[in-house]
């Protein structure tokens, strides 16, 4: 599975790309308000920090704007994905633009339906909010494995970009269900290489080590 990281925090994304874990970045209007900076300067950033796709999202709500917009942010760079909501006219322009050879995430996806209609739109990738939906007692992670089952019955190559990830527990079922990526904001990310019987050991083989006096260097 790959890991993409749900932030516009630069710095955030610069200390995870040094890792070499990361594999893509995604953003929202949320997001860039949250950083307190313009967006182009913000997403110009984060594609020259991190290879991968990185997620920039239209805010125009009519196809032919949308897809004006979507060109214009393309235009930042060659990794950029157009990230569209799931409407109608997010689906039109989402046609348009995979036809132009852009890549497109298609945002905001609350059912098997909707993540239907993207794959035949052409996405890119479907962006799954599994918390969202937690929050409204809905099991967002029964979406994930729907989606993979009609993905796999219908060879779509749309990727299941899990979104809206809240835990480390999230990550975990992504994994099982067979999720392409995981969106995941930078503290839960950072978290996932914690546990409590790692530090422990670690502690105990390095004090062990330091009484045998020697070096391995
Ligand atoms: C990712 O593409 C989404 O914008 C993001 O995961 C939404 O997460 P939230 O529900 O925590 O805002």
């Amino acid at each position: 599975m790959k890991f993409f990281v749900d932030t516009a925090d630069t710095s955030e994304i610069k200390d995870l790309a040094a890792t070499g874990l990361l594999d893509g970045v995604t953003t929202n209007p949320s997001l860039i308000l949250k950083s307190g900076r313009p967006m182009r300067e913000v997403i110009e950033e984060i594609c020259a920090l991190v290879e991968g796709p990185v997620s920039a999202e239209v805010t125009a709500t009519e196809a032919d704007a949308m897809i004006a917009e979507g060109r214009k942010l393309a235009g930042i760079a060659d990794n950029i994905a157009i990230k569209l909501p799931l409407t109608l006219d997010g689906l039109k322009a989402c046609r348009a633009l995979t036809d132009d050879g852009h890549m497109v995430n298609v945002t905001l996806c609350f059912s098997a339906n909707q993540a239907l209609l993207a794959a035949k739109a052409g996405a890119s990738f479907i962006s799954p909010f599994i918390g969202r939906l937690d929050d409204v007692h809905v099991d967002g992670m029964e979406l994930i494995r729907e989606i993979r089952v009609i993905y796999d019955n219908y060879a779509f190559d749309t990727e299941v970009l899990a979104a809206s990830i809240r835990s480390a527990n999230h990550v975990k079922d992504c994994a099982l269900a067979g999720a392409d990526v995981a969106t995941v904001p930078p503290a839960v990310l950072k978290g996932l290489v914690k546990h409590p019987l790692t530090d422990k050991g670690l502690e105990q083989f390095l004090a062990d080590w330091a009484k045998t006096g020697q070096s391995i260097l």
